[in-house]
Parts: C-alpha cells; structure tokens; sequence
C-alpha cells in the first residue's frame, strides 16, 4: 500500500535501470571487520549490487555514541571504503559514502527527533545494552541513536534494508516514524522493509565456539586485515572440543568447536561436510586446524591486497567517496527539502 502512494518517488531514479528496487545499508566503523563479517552478509553482497539498486553508507556519526579514538576512526572508515570495494562492491555499480559527508542526515535526524517518542526510544534493546556497558557515558545520542538511523534510511526512500538480526527493532521503529509522519503529512516517506540478507556462514569464536566471533575478542577472531602469520597462529589455538573420539566430524551441538572450523574450511573452499570429513579421516585435529588456516590465508589474501593497494591509492579512493556522498547528497537533499516544506519551515 505504502510502496503505492509513494510510487512518484521512484522517477527520481536516475540510474540506467529505473525498475530496481532500491537497497541501503549503513555499517559502524567502529571496530575491524573479520571473517564472521565476510562469510556472513559481506560476501553476498556484490550479488545484490547486480540485483538491486544499493546504498552502502559508513555510519561514522553513528560511532560517535560511544567514544572513539579520533585517529583511529579516521583511520577505520577509509580501511572499510577500501575493503568494500576490495570485496567486490564495484563503486561504478553501487554507491558508497561516508554519512558525515551527506549533512542531511544530521539535519532529517533532528526533525525525526522530534517525531520519535521518549517511551520508545526507552525500549530498544540495544539502548538498554550499550547502557548498560558504557555506564560513565550514557550520552543523548546514544538514546536517540534510533531516529538518526531512520533519517538514514528514510531519506533515500528505499525498499530493502538489509540488517542482521540485531537490528531488527532500528528498522521497526523506523517503519513507525515514517508512517507516524505519513499520518501527519500525507506520503512523503516509502516505508521500507527489513531484508535480513541470506545469512551465509554464523562464524563462531575461534577461542569461545559458544559465541559468535566478534571484535570484542580478537584472538578468536579473524579481521580481514590480518596477516596470514596471524592467521595461522589463531587457527592453531583454535579450540577444539574435549570429547574422546577427537576426529573431524560436523555436530555442532556436541562439537561446537570443531563443527565451527569444518563450516570455515567449508565456506573458504567450497568443499561439502561429507568430503572434508572424509579429507581428514583417521587424522587428528592438528592436522586439520593448520589446513583451516591456510584456506583462510588464501581465501583473505586478495582483499587484503586489494585493500593495501587501494589505501594507497588516496586519491582514486578519495574519488570514489566524493563521488557517493554527490550522488547520496541528491537524493538526500530533495526528501529533506520536502520534509523542511512540509513541516513549514521557510524555504531559504
Ligand atoms: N545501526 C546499524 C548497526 O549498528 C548501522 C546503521 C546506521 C544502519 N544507520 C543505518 C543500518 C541505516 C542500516 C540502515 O549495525
């Protein structure tokens, strides 16, 4: 229904295939991305760039709600635009920026401020988390973190975005701000759909099987920029489980530890459980866990290669973030210019 009120929207597609749905998706940079990241969602992505008509933004302002280290953010956001593209996200077919460079953002992020309840905002679970972790630092934007991540989306009208599951209730309660000022104002905002993307690989922590490998524990945990000596150390220590069969078998529930390193090798050489059970019949884990590293060493080297290339490479990196944050700014600028209208603020 909403998609058909607001199908004039879509003439503001300028790009070749007007038919494409539109696709946006923002990504903290605020910690490395690793295999978890990659064999999850990442590695799909250069499919739904063929498919769908896609924003990929670095939520840098978003970073700011828990302290950063300035030059290491600086840092971080260029190493993610350059891992993007390392990736296969080609910036000739999709559009990449950086959400500072488009204020707009900021700007729809206040007036959406002031359309989003305080009750709300006081039920999102990840609020309560990150409050519950940063205690010396439960700033403003932490708790309205919500409508500035409804701004992002809902300023360029897309159909799809993709989240984890994680973000589910961001996504829910940006479906409620939009349609809450659609109520007020008549179809201004598309009122997008959650995609949560084909899951790919759940990678799990090489040092804890029982939870998912995340920055937080980095000797569990495989970034994309990790060089293949560290790799192969992390993939040593890898721990594997304490039952007395000690052979490679896929059984997550009994084997968690092992059964995480057969979904790895699986996922790096595109061999099925069966023949990897079969590869390492009759050998212990200390053949197998050296064997899992070297696919990971291979399967990263070409990013990180790329990535080191194209860092680099300043000024055709400089080009391609410039280039998205015009493109973005476009379309950004015409949905905020209709919201400034309509709520009445005077034009300039
Ligand atoms: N909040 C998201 C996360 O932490 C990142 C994000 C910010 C985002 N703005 C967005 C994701 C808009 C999708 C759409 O992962």
């Amino acid at each position: 229904m909403e998609q058909e009120k607001n199908m004039n929207t879509s003439a503001e597609n300028t790009n070749q295939k007007p038919a494409r749905k539109r696709m946006l998706s923002g990504i903290q940079p605020s910690g490395d991305l690793h295999l978890g990241n990659y064999l999850g969602p990442l590695r799909h992505w250069p499919e739904m760039i063929e498919e769908y008509d896609c924003y990929f933004f670095m939520a840098d302002l978003h970073t700011l709600t828990v302290r950063q280290e300035p030059a290491a953010l600086r840092r971080r956001v260029l190493t993610q635009v350059a891992q993007y593209i390392a990736c296969g996200l080609d910036p000739e077919k999709c559009t990449i920026f950086i959400q500072s460079h488009v204020p707009a953002h900021a700007q729809l992020g206040w007036v959406l401020d002031c359309y989003t309840m305080f009750g709300e905002l006081s039920r999102m679970t990840q609020f309560k988390d990150k409050a519950s972790k940063h205690k010396d630092n439960i700033n403003a934007g932490l708790f309205t973190y919500p409508a500035l991540m409804a701004a992002d989306i809902l300023l360029y009208q897309p159909d799809y975005v993709p989240v984890g599951e994680d973000q589910r209730q961001h996504v829910e309660i940006c479906r409620d701000i939009a349609e809450r000022f659609n109520g007020i104002y008549g179809p201004v905002f598309r009122v997008p759909e959650a995609y949560i993307a084909k899951v790919g690989a759940r990678i799990m922590s090489l040092n804890d099987p029982g939870s998912k490998m995340s920055k937080s524990n980095l000797e569990g945990c495989v970034t994309l920029a990790d060089k293949p000596e560290d790799i192969m150390r992390k993939f040593k220590r890898a721990i594997t489980d304490s039952d007395t069969e000690r052979c490679v078998r896929y059984a997550p529930a009994e084997k968690p530890g092992v059964s995480n390193l057969i979904q790895i090798y699986a996922a790096a050489t595109g061999k099925s459980y069966e023949d990897i059970e079969k590869e390492f019949e009759g050998m212990g884990y200390g053949k197998f866990k050296p064997a899992v590293g070297e696919a990971v060493v291979e399967l990263l080297r070409p990013i990180r290669e790329e990535t080191e290339r194209l860092l680099a490479d300043k000024s055709y990196l400089e080009s391609v973030y410039r280039a998205g944050a015009e493109k973005a700014s476009y379309f950004a600028n015409k949905t905020l210019a209709k919201v400034y209208k309509k709520v009445g603020l005077v034009a300039r």
